[in-house]
């Protein structure tokens, strides 16, 4: 059963000066479903989420969701159209704790709108209640309770991994890239960050395109693998085919480690 693509990319290029960062990518991500993009260092995996995501402009190509064209549009923007992103590198703000960290990625912070305040106090305060309950939800999926007023610059790896997480639990998220959600996260973490990204696929309806290097991870949740090697697609199929491509070993052992 194949569904309506939730992103579309077309031609999608990235020249950073004379270097080729992402050479005419194009792919679907449909709805409902999980998609892998892997590949070697410097593939040009986080260049394309940059360019989805709105934190880089595209030198050309087209980018779609649910058929209706974002390309260039800022991160704000795609937040409420339900596109979010995490970082490989956690974006934390250290000096806050982990559940002000969750309810900044809230949506629209009418509260700190002075003119709102004033003129319709009782929906600022309905509004931040409804904030609070939604990042106390969170926390307690993510397991992270215990580490909620704690500052999240202290946070293990793994934690400020699950951070990033919820943060994509704060808005209204239809579609969600998640850059290397299990770096630096140990094994057993490893299997709760899996199986949290499965439940919010299952039961919350999220579409998810994910760059992971733990091929496991990858085995374990999508059905449709692509592989990126030196800004192309080098192919595109299920685990189980990538695993026995010739090419795909090539670019992932010529290039460096998996
Ligand atoms: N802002 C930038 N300026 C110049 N070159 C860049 C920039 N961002 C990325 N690159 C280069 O573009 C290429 C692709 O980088 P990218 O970060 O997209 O790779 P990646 O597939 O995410 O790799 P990794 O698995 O190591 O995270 C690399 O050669 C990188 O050095
Ligand atoms: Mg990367």
């Amino acid at each position: 059963m194949s569904s309506k693509p939730m992103l579309r990319i077309e031609g999608l290029a990235k020249n950073y000066g004379g270097l080729k960062a992402v050479r005419g990518v194009s792919f679907e991500v449909p709805e409902g479903e999980i998609v892998g993009l892997i590949g070697p260092n410097g593939a040009g995996k986080t260049t394309t989420f940059n360019m989805i995501a709105g934190a880089e402009k595209p030198s050309s190509g087209k980018i779609f969701l649910l058929d209706q064209e974002i390309t260039g549009l800022q991160t704000e923007k795609l937040y409420y159209r339900g596109l979010m992103r995490t970082f490989q590198l956690s974006h934390e703000y250290a000096k806050m704790t982990s559940l002000e960290n969750l309810m900044v990625a809230g949506p629209s912070q009418v509260g700190e709108n002075m003119f709102m305040n004033w003129i319709s106090p009782v929906k600022v305060i309905k509004r931040e209640t409804e904030i609070l309950e939604r990042a106390n939800y969170t926390l307690d999926f993510l397991g992270l309770n215990h580490v909620r007023d704690e500052l999240a610059g202290n946070l293990s790896g793994g934690q400020k991994k699950l951070l990033e997480l919820g943060r994509t639990m704060m808005g209204d998220s239809k579609c969600v890239l998640l850059d290397e959600p299990g770096a630096g996260v140990n094994p057993t973490l490893m299997v709760k960050v899996t199986e949290m990204i499965r439940t919010l696929n299952e039961e919350q309806g999220y579409t998810f395109c994910i760059i992971e290097h733990d091929m496991d991870l990858i085995a374990n949740l999508c059905k449709n693998v692509i592989v990126l090697n030196d800004g192309q697609i080098l192919m595109q199929g299920t685990m189980e085919q990538v695993r026995n491509d010739e090419r795909v070993i090539d670019a992932y052992f010529g290039g460096g480690v998996i």
